[in-house]
């Protein structure tokens, strides 16, 4: 076999076999697919598409390129949660105590926060001591405890999906629903799940900026998932503003004990999104029957403060100081606040949340580069939705600061993130729809 036949095979629209992209895919762990010729398959994926048996292969193949996590040892249904990025969305720590509390298991590998996007782990890295470094058993016996961990990747998983987002990430080639599909699912798969919900985002702050592309997006993934046996079903959700209020780490932090406390109203669209998910994750557990019995289930442990106590464990047990618990604005003291005030009074027609999220990265809540040093307790919290309206001497949103040096230049990105219109927008959905 040859790379270079493989190129052509793919550019010219023909199916490869399940031996053709075990050759590619290895062949580029091994390091005996060089480059420039990886790279110039991935462009023919771009262009020309894949049909879902190669899909399915490729995304087999990435699994098995390194270590796959055995939770076989865990009583129930293994479910995770996965969301294709997004800008103040703090779901995870408010989804995984919440159905932990309900009886499930949630065994949960995350990632750190790149660009305009957050990191579950730097969230919980704002609690002082906390250490998401653990080793597998570790991780395995706080599961077996209290129901859920959330951690760091253990051990050498998929290795090809590092190398092949890394060498997209330079190529253009990282909008392409077979490549995000399978790079998503080769990692959900490797960690263990055997089962998942994903929440893929719509909007101006997401990877798909349209419906279509989202619901294919969706549709792919859901597909994969059926192809190696996993239960996945996907909600697809706006991202067309921040989804909480928050947009730092401690500050997320902090917004997730107070949703997990109870203090946002239904209707809120961090509570439904967070609702909607959890009951998914229930139903795939077989610890609901229906939307309405988990739902029930969701509330009952919000209200009695039993999410609470499971978010609070699971700190402890990865050695967090748990004293933010009662006092979440100990995640955020910083120096100075300062608020944003908009350039005219108006409804809030649209917001750039792609823009906000830059902006709390230049205070320093985010990385423009994987090395880079974040603080944990700066970032904004937006003070209006799209739709409401403000009047010029209201705050937009209150920027926490601690290093002044890009302070201008958070403010003015954030300021011309969004848009003000003497007429009420029209009303958009928060959620668009569950493919199962
Ligand atoms: N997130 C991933 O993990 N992979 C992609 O390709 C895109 C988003
Ligand atoms: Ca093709």
């Amino acid at each position: 076999m040859r790379m270079v036949d493989l190129i052509l095979k793919t550019r010219s629209g023909k199916e490869l076999s399940r031996r053709e992209i075990e050759f590619i895919v290895n062949g580029f762990v091994k390091g005996e697919v060089p480059d420039y010729q990886m790279a110039a398959w991935l462009m023919a994926v771009c262009f020309t598409d894949m049909t879902s048996a190669e899909i399915g292969e490729l995304t087999r193949t990435m699994v098995y390129s390194g270590d796959v996590v055995d939770l076989s040892s865990l009583r129930g249904v293994k479910v995770d949660k996965h969301s294709t990025g997004g800008v103040g969305d703090t779901t995870t720590l408010v989804v995984a105590p919440l159905v932990a509390a309900c009886g499930g298991t949630v065994a949960k590998m995350s990632g750190r926060g790149l660009g305009h996007t957050g990191g579950t782990l730097d969230k919980l890295e704002s609690v002082p001591g906390l250490s998401v470094s653990l080793s597998e058993a570790r991780f395995k016996q706080i599961v077996d405890e209290i129901g859920l961990c959330v951690t760091g990747q253990t051990g050498n998983l998929d290795p090809a999906d590092k190398l092949i987002y890394a060498l997209r990430d330079v190529t253009g080639t990282v909008e392409s629903v077979p490549l995000i599909a399978s790079s998503i699912m080769s990692k959900k798969i490797a960690s263990g799940a055997d089962a998942i919900v994903l929440d893929v985002k719509v909007g101006s702050g997401a990877f798909m900026q349209t419906l279509e592309d989202a619901r294919r997006l969706a549709r792919t993934m859901v597909d994969i998932g059926a192809h190696v046996g996993r239960r996945t079903v996907a909600v697809i959700t706006d991202m067309n503003q921040p989804l909480g209020m928050a947009v730092g780490n401690g500050l997320e932090m902090k917004e997730a004990i107070e949703t997990l406390s109870g203090r946002l109203p239904e209707g809120d669209p961090l509570y439904e999104v967070c609702m909607l998910l959890a009951s998914k994750m229930l139903l795939l557990a077989n610890l609901a029957q229906s939307d309405a019995e988990a739902r029930e289930k969701l509330k009952a442990a919000l209200d009695s403060g039993a999410g609470l106590k499971k978010l609070e464990a699971m700190l402890r047990a990865m050695g967090g100081d748990t004293a933010c618990v009662k006092d979440p604005s100990l995640l955020c003291r910083v120096k100075r606040k300062l608020d944003v005030f908009p350039a005219g009074s108006g409804y809030v027609a649209d917001m750039d949340a792609v823009s906000i999220g830059v902006a709390a990265q230049l205070l320093g809540a985010g990385r423009a580069k994987k090395e880079d040093a974040i603080d944990p307790a700066v970032g904004l919290v937006m003070r209006k939705r799209r739709g409401d309206y403000i009047r010029r001497d209201e705050p937009l949103a209150t920027l926490y600061v601690n290093e002044s040096a890009r302070l201008a230049e958070a403010a003015s990105k954030l300021r011309s993130a969004v848009a003000i219109s003497k007429a009420p927008p029209e009303r958009i959905p928060m959620v668009y729809e569950v493919i199962e």
